[in-house]
């Protein structure tokens, strides 16, 4: 294999990091030498009502126990807000930039203090307790990272869930946490059209109301006593007497102090749901002391933050990205986090250039598929920009490809900054693995090093671990703070789906290679999960999508490679009947659309006969995939395939289309 280029530290960054390479190299010992001392030490950067005496007190095996700084109590809320008013009360935490131009709204630390202290009593005042479940369900405005902080400070866990959920998505998600009262707004805007929220929740919670998402799929039934709803457009929305509050007017003439809860370090903090290769999707749960220490450790290490800068996170507050880089890593390190309801070509193509000029981003963070989409518009919209208050440019979600990365690297940053190509998942709560700006030398399509105390391993099919070059599946050896500690309701299934592949490890999902200088190259995922711009996708899910519809008899989805997206759904489709109408490919993905959210919906759609199955019944996916690519050349081991005639079919039909 060719050298891949390298991109040495840049001096000047070198010069005043944060985390030069000899702390990095010290840091790193001390995690592995005295892993508690030194996350004893990480654990000093936050405030505590009670410091912890314990720190680590996991374990990978059997019944598996993450547990960290378990005898501590502190309350996340005012480690984000309180503590930085001293000093700093008057410093920008939040600037918001609304769709439109001239809307927007900055928050200083003084002012998000009080907001979230309002709405924290309110939701005192409505009977929500420490330990209860809160469904926020908002685009991406002040008030979702109001409502996050709010929760927060009252002990409540709170459960965002994506704008882009349908209703039936948010009723599974609704039952499954057992929420007893939901945030909406009346409606989100989007490329200057209107999104409906609260009429999605009224759909939602008639559907848990012991209604059915068609064909009998049974929905627990719901627990939500109320929706607080936020007038954002003005736009009419029902609603319902007793049950449905207005946002304004449960926080009016509410105290701009709240008595924060007291808090354990292992309480709750917050449920994530994430897609895996079977079932339904999964509430993962974070806790209180380890997620806010990995969102603040992380934050400062990897972007090499220094208060004051403006750091820009693009994700949405539905996505752990923007859990831990929107609102909790910048909020902890007393910094200002620029928060963006738009999307970056409305009206047209440039405005988040424009953005980085207009509040002198430091850090922008943002995911390759969007670099992608960026790089095919005309680069005059770039070049109109200045971007030079940029120092470090972040991407995540998704492997970045060299190309990507060097027009991020050249034309983005204009070879002043440093690019972090970050890796983590919804279950490791921040980053795991990533250069830092002033210690670690970049290469394009790497996310490099292990943090301090991350320690991944590369396993082979059996389960050996493999040393030094090599490619393998990616575990990590032994916890770390920010680590989810158990999937909401089910942990036998937290066990069985990451500690049984490789026991002892945390298995990723994740394929790596290790090169010579022991930096990573992420693969992809090994199982069947499917990445579609940054949004992780389980096949399973889509497929049970499909099969929900009444003429469809059999399908399968894989993922396939897409310029822009990443990757792309490809679903095979049996229908039961013989004939179909034409358009009914597209009838298939709308339907798909509606049961999950629209970002879910196939890109392609084949309607097939039948479906290549072993002999026991199993459908071969991992030939659909090389049928999907038109990549059958070779088809590699198909001996125990039940009938070769329909492979052969289905590359007819392949050849067809084209
Ligand atoms: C999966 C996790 C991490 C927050 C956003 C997504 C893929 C993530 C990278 C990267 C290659 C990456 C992995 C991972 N992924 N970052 N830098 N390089 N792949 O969180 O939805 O939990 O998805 O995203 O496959 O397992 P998520």
């Amino acid at each position: 294999m060719e050298a891949a280029p390298i991109y040495h530290v840049k001096p000047d960054l070198a010069a005043s990091a944060v985390i030069n390479a000899a702390r990095h190299r010290l840091m790193s010992n001390h995690a592995i030498t005295d892993a508690d001392g030194f996350w004893q030490e990480e654990a000093g950067r936050i405030d505590w009502i009670r410091p912890p005496q314990l720190a680590d007190n996991s374990s990978f095996d059997g019944d598996v126990r993450i547990s960290w700084f378990s005898d501590g109590i502190l309350n996340v809320s005012v480690n984000c807000l309180d503590r930085h008013l001293d000093l700093h009360g008057d410093r920008d935490a939040l600037i918001w930039q609304g769709e439109a131009e001239d809307d927007s709204r900055i928050l200083t630390y003084r002012q998000l203090h009080a907001e979230v202290c309002r709405l924290a009593n309110a939701l005192r005042g409505l009977g929500i307790r420490k330990g209860d479940r809160v469904a926020i369900y908002l685009p991406m405005v002040a008030e979702g990272a109001i409502a996050m902080l709010a929760c927060a400070r009252i002990g409540a866990v709170h459960v965002v869930m994506f704008a882009g959920f349908s209703a039936s998505g948010i009723a599974d998600r609704l039952g499954d946490c057992g929420a007893k009262l939901v945030i909406t707004a009346d409606e989100g805007r989007r490329a200057g059209k209107r999104v409906p929220l609260k009429a999605t929740i009224d759909e939602a919670l008639a559907l848990a109301s012991g209604g059915s998402a068609g064909a009998g799929k049974p929905i627990a039934p719901h627990t939500v006593e109320h929706v607080l709803v936020l007038r954002l457009t003005g736009g009419n929305v029902a609603m319902q007497r007793k049950r449905d509050l207005d946002y304004a007017e449960a926080v009016r003439g509410q105290p701009a102090r709240c008595e924060p809860e007291p808090m354990g370090a292992e309480d709750p903090l917050l449920l994530l749901y994430t897609s895996g290769s079977t079932g339904k999707p999964k509430g993962l749960l974070h806790t209180t002391a380890g997620y806010l220490l990995w969102a603040r450790f992380t934050h400062e290490a990897v972007f090499d933050y220094r208060p004051g800068e403006v750091f820009w996170c693009t994700a949405d507050i539905g996505w752990v990205t923007g859990h831990s880089y929107v609102v909790y890593g910048p909020l902890a390190n007393a910094g200002t986090t620029l928060m963006f309801e738009g999307t970056p070509s409305w009206p047209e193509p440039g405005r988040w250039w424009r953005l980085i000029d207009k509040y002198k981003v430091a850090s922008f963070y943002t995911a390759p598929t969007a670099i992608r989409s960026m790089m095919r518009d005309d680069p005059g919209f770039l070049a109109a920009t200045s971007r030079k208050s940029l120092r470090v440019l972040g991407s995540v979600g998704e492997p970045i490809n060299p190309e990507a990365w060097l027009w991020y690297y050249h034309e983005v940053g204009g070879e002043r900054c440093a690019v972090v190509d970050t890796w983590w998942q919804t279950e490791t709560g921040g980053i795991m693995i990533a250069p830092l700006p002033g210690a670690i030398a970049q290469k394009p399509g790497s996310a490099t090093l292990p943090l301090p105390g991350v320690v991944p391993v590369l396993v082979d099919e059996k389960g050996q671990v493999l040393e030094g070059e090599a490619e393998g599946h990616l575990c990590i050896s032994r916890s770390w703070p920010g680590q989810a500690r158990t999937i909401w309701g089910d942990h036998a299934r937290y066990v069985q789906t990451y500690f049984t592949t490789y026991p002892g490890s945390y298995f990723t999902g994740d394929g790596a290679r290790r090169d010579g200088d022991g930096y990573y190259w992420i693969t992809g995922r090994v199982d069947d999960v499917i990445n579609v711009s940054g949004h992780r996708i389980g096949s399973a899910e889509v497929e049970a999508a499909l099969d929900h519809h009444d003429q469809v008899a059999e399908a399968a989805v894989v993922g396939v490679p897409h310029d822009i997206k990443g990757q792309a759904l490809f679903a095979f489709v049996v229908l039961k009947g013989k004939e179909a109408a034409p358009g009914y490919e597209a009838e298939l993905a709308r339907h798909v659309g509606q049961m999950l959210g629209r970002y879910a919906a196939p890109d392609t759609v084949l309607l097939v006969p039948d479906l290549p199955k072993t002999r026991s019944g199993k459908i071969m996916r991992r030939i659909l995939r090389k049928i999907a690519t038109r990549d059958t050349a070779e088809l590699g081991d198909t001996t125990t395939l039940a009938d070769p005639a329909v492979v052969q079919d289905l590359i007819r039909r392949m050849e067809e289309r084209s």
